[in-house]
């Protein structure tokens, strides 16, 4: 299941139910990571009460919105080369048809695609969506119009936001925006802004309302979801600056999960992504006591060189990330963990991309997302590194990274055989229309004839072959009325 993101692939369209009355046409697009999926549906709530209904035609649509990524220079190019495609539908098919970047290109690059580039009518960074309405009269006016200011509140609790394209099952929930943690390979920080937490009562309601609609899972989104910190608003770093009685009655991650595991005890909880600096004991044994929180945790570590983890300011070292895994094995011993790994950062000699290896050998990731070293403009390393290890070793490495993650994910699967897991059924399986495809809480994918279960089934399913990738078996029963 080891994955190489592949940034050159199309962004998902997003479609929802028409609302009646509404008139305009928008076409919405997403790139990057699951934050840009969730933001994409609370854009569409916003824009469904002003007048649009979505389309996946993209020569019909009055608005066509990329929602985009900047994390790697590939990202970037990918949507230039959607803007490209948009402009050219402009041009010969429907020339009142406005284009506006959303998200982290937005933020990165502002007013450079009106001024130099005049490539797009409208540029909202992530913080700015509630400002849409105000913008889009702006641009239906013929003037171009931007909002990139990053907020130190704003984190959208209040809107509920539109399941674009849901299975109806699964469900993404955004618990905090932003991050504080200043990799320095990493742009997030700058086009998402400082880490803010979502207040857990509106955190509650959008979980229930999810439960009550039928959904059976869902995924607590952020950045950074193990430094969540709720003390009444503000700024995770301001938090020294509360009162004794908001210290004293905050909510920290434990909590909610807690809070959310106790809710909905029927509903399965997974949550993205974990940083093994703030990931405490607590989350770890909260996780233990509720059997509805998935053993599954995406616990990125980049390398496995201390002196790189350094380099890229990760706050911890090669022995604290292996202590980490230590305790979660000891406490959740089936706990599936996944890893995000970079290959070819500044400085990273031979010795060092060993280390990752042997790392990696140690751990045995369930499956991994991997990457060649980006330089970003701006970001810390940028500034202060040459990206000096060529193309060429940055690719053998990540070839050799690639090679070890699918003989561990072979491996791992390999575990599950002859084993009876609970799967939640997702969907049609992609090969084969007469089977199910699900996951089992450790995340790995399973698929299994059909018989008479349903989407939204929870089903015990007999292991009985695997791919590194896929559990192949029979159901024996539903798992929960
Ligand atoms: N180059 C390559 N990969 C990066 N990531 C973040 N920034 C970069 C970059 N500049 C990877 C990290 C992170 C994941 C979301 O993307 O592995 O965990
Ligand atoms: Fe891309 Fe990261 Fe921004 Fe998500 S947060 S859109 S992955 S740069």
């Amino acid at each position: 299941m080891e994955k190489v993101i592949d940034e050159k692939k199309q962004g998902t369209k997003l479609v929802m139910d028409t609302v009646a009355g509404n008139t305009k046409k928008l076409f919405i697009e997403s790139y990057g990571c699951q934050m840009n999926f969730s933001d994409s549906e609370i854009v569409a709530s916003i824009l469904s009460e002003n007048g649009y209904n979505t389309t996946n035609q993209l020569e019909e649509a009055d608005l066509v919105l990329v929602n985009t990524c900047s994390i790697r220079d590939k990202a970037e190019q990918t949507v230039r080369k959607r803007l490209e495609k948009y402009n050219a539908v402009k041009k010969t098919i429907n020339p009142s048809m406005k284009v506006g970047v959303l998200g982290c290109m937005a933020e990165r690059l502002k007013n450079k695609f009106l001024e130099e580039e005049k490539i797009v009518d409208l540029v909202v960074g992530p913080d700015a969506y509630k400002d849409l309405p105000n913008l889009l009269s702006e641009v239906e006016e013929g003037r171009n119009a931007i909002n990139v200011i990053l907020s130190k509140e704003e984190t959208y609790g209040d809107i509920s936001p539109v399941r674009l394209q849901s299975n109806g099952v699964t469900a993404f929930v955004s618990i905090t925006r932003g991050c504080d943690n200043m990799c320095t390979f990493c742009v997030v920080p700058f086009t998402r802004g400082r880490e803010r937490s979502r207040d857990p009562q509106s955190i509650l309601e959008e979980v229930n309302d999810l439960a009550a609609k039928g959904f059976k899972e869902i995924t607590l989104l952020g950045q950074n979801v193990d430094s969540y910190l709720w003390y009444g608003g503000g700024l995770k770093k301001d938090f020294d600056k509360a009162s004794e009685m908001q210290k004293a009655t905050a909510t920290n991650f434990a909590g909610l999960l807690s809070l959310v595991a106790e809710a909905q005890p029927k509903m399965r909880i997974r949550f993205s992504t974990s940083n093994p600096q703030d990931m405490t004991m607590d989350v770890i044994e909260t996780m233990a006591r509720y059997q509805n929180i998935c053993n599954y945790i995406h616990l990125p570590v980049q390398s496995g060189s201390t002196r790189v983890l350094k380099e890229m300011n990760r706050q911890h070292t090669r022995e604290e990330y292996i202590q980490l895994i230590d305790n979660i094995k000891s406490i959740i011993p089936d706990c599936g963990i996944s890893q995000d790994i970079i290959a070819g950062f500044p400085t990273e000699t031979e010795e060092d991309h060993q280390d990752t290896l042997s790392l990696m050998d140690y751990v045995k990731y369930d499956f991994g997302f991997m990457f060649m070293y980006s330089e970003r403009p701006g970001t810390l390393a940028a500034r202060k590194l040459e990206d000096d290890i060529p193309e060429a070793i940055k690719k053998r490495r990540l070839q050799e990274i690639v090679e070890i993650q699918q003989k561990h994910s072979a491996y791992r699967t390999q575990q599950f055989v002859g084993k009876t897991m609970e799967v939640l059924i997702e969907k049609t399986s992609k090969r084969d229309d007469n089977q199910w495809s699900g996951r089992i809480p450790q995340n790995t994918v399973v698929v299994f004839p059909k018989e008479n279960y349903k989407v939204g089934d929870f089903v015990m399913v007999k292991i009985t072959d695997c791919t590194s990738a896929t559990l192949m078996g029979e159901a024996v029963g539903y798992s929960k009325e």
